[in-house]
């Protein structure tokens, strides 16, 4: 099988600061307390979501003990206290992104509602029949599906930009893509299956010039990096709080603020309305524009503990970190002749996706389940990805913060184990 090389990792901010001090980040998890079968919690899927630290389990339940009342409604005591602890989440992830404002933070369900919302409202306003869409074959179906649909309804056109065989993108070939008609470009700033790490902001930079608008999917990239949205200089980013330690079912659209006050309401509902009547209504400022009907209140919040969590460890120390386990993982499984790594390109994240030859990636997690290690297996909901490497599927480990070389080391172990069952 193909040898693949050790990669570096090229996300902002390595190698700044003191080591991460895993024991005591691996205590704030209450998860990792409990054994499974009697071994070990090993848990390598924080790509599909992560696990969350006592802040901010304890945010969510001092939420519902001590503050709970509906937001932005009540003049009494309770629900001002809640409103402020929900307003407040929202500058604090502003400050998290370094947005321009907090009203440049839209709470949504994740980064699927954020992309669908981008897509229905910006697109379904201002794209016209043969305007053109520029995504890529690494994307997760949720910045691909959304376009499609736009697609079927509006008549745009969807351009794909390739994967090389190393899993990055050629910024020359996406240069050959754009053009007057290009108006919209979407792009993961990290891919969900390969771990590639894209040059979203020589992206933006070559879609500004053209007149397009840019959105980012950074559902992979915020637990592991500093993003600092002005300085990428996208129009949209989004991403899913359940990846970054906090809980799910909430997430978050940034939008600079002209772009969201053109854009129309996604759906409407109360909160999101400046009055109504049965002739007219007129819509709230953004965000409440986009906020329709009673928030994630709990979760809104949670997000806003989670933050302040990743923050008071240090973007540079997780990077750093993380940087060093994958460096490790990577080196361990090349050395094996019957494992592909699936995404060898240079500057990559937390992910490592690998096949191995003659047994099935859902026969390699059930085994190494046995032995407590959580993997994922499957298509990762990227299709396509799967189909340009010509597999049906890979397994993926994918790193958090609390990940160390010991998770590295009981995988192999697991490998060595399949090796041995399926020889
Ligand atoms: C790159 C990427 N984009 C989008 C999503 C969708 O996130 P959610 O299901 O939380 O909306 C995921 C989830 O795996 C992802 O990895």
């Amino acid at each position: 099988m193909k040898e693949t090389s050790i990669r570096k990792t090229a996300l902002e901010g390595i190698g700044k600061s003191s080591a991460l001090d895993i024991n005591s980040v691996r205590r704030d998890f209450p998860i990792f307390a409990q054994t499974v079968r009697d071994e070990r919690l090993v848990f390598l899927d924080s790509a599909a979501s992560a696990q969350k630290p006592s802040q901010v389990i304890r945010a969510i339940s001092e939420c519902y003990e001590s503050q709970y009342a509906n937001v932005h409604r009540g003049v009494y005591w309770l629900s001002e206290k809640a409103t402020e602890a929900f307003d407040s989440s929202r500058k604090k992830i502003g400050a998290f992104l370094n947005a321009a404002s907090s009203s440049e933070i839209v709470f949504v369900r994740g980064a699927t509602e954020g992309i669908n919302l981008v897509a229905a409202s910006y697109g379904g306003t201002f794209l016209q029949p043969g305007d053109e869409v520029i995504i890529t074959h690494m994307e997760h179906h949720s910045n691909i599906v959304p376009w499609q649909i736009l697609r079927d309804q509006k008549g745009i056109i969807l351009k794909v930009v390739p994967i090389e065989d190393d899993g990055s993108i050629d910024l020359e070939v996406f240069g050959n893509l754009l053009s007057a008609k290009t108006k919209f470009v979407s792009v993961t700033h990290v891919a969900n299956a390969l771990g590639t790490v894209v040059p979203v902001k020589e992206i933006c930079n070559m879609a500004h010039s053209v007149g397009a608008h840019v959105l980012i999917d950074g559902c992979q990239a915020v637990p592991h990096s500093q993003v600092d949205v002005q300085k990428l200089g996208c129009d949209f980013y989004v991403f899913s709080g359940h990846k970054l330690y906090g809980p799910s079912g909430i997430g978050v659209l940034y939008a600079k603020e002209e772009l969201l006050h053109q854009m129309p309401p996604y759906q409407g509902g109360g909160d999101m309305i400046e009055s109504v009547t049965f002739e007219k209504t007129s819509y709230a400022d953004p965000p409440q524009r986009f906020e329709a009907g009673t928030p994630n209140i709990s979760g809104a919040i949670g997000l806003g503990a989670a933050v302040d969590y990743v923050r008071s460890i240090g973007l540079d120390k997780i990077a750093a970190h993380e940087a060093g386990v994958l460096d490790y993982a990577t080196e361990c499984l090349s050395g094996r002749n019957d494992i592909q790594i699936i995404g060898t390109a240079a500057n990559k994240a937390s992910v490592l996706s690998f096949v191995i030859e003659g047994v099935h990636p859902h026969d390699v997690g059930t085994i190494l389940d046995q032995e407590g290690i959580a993997v994922r297996t499957g298509h990762h909901c990227a299709q396509p990805v799967m189909d340009r490497f010509g597999v049906p599927s890979t397994v993926r480990a994918s790193l958090g913060m609390y990940n160390g070389r010991d998770d590295i080391d009981a995988l192999i172990g697991g490998l060595e184990r399949v090796r041995e069952i399926f020889n």
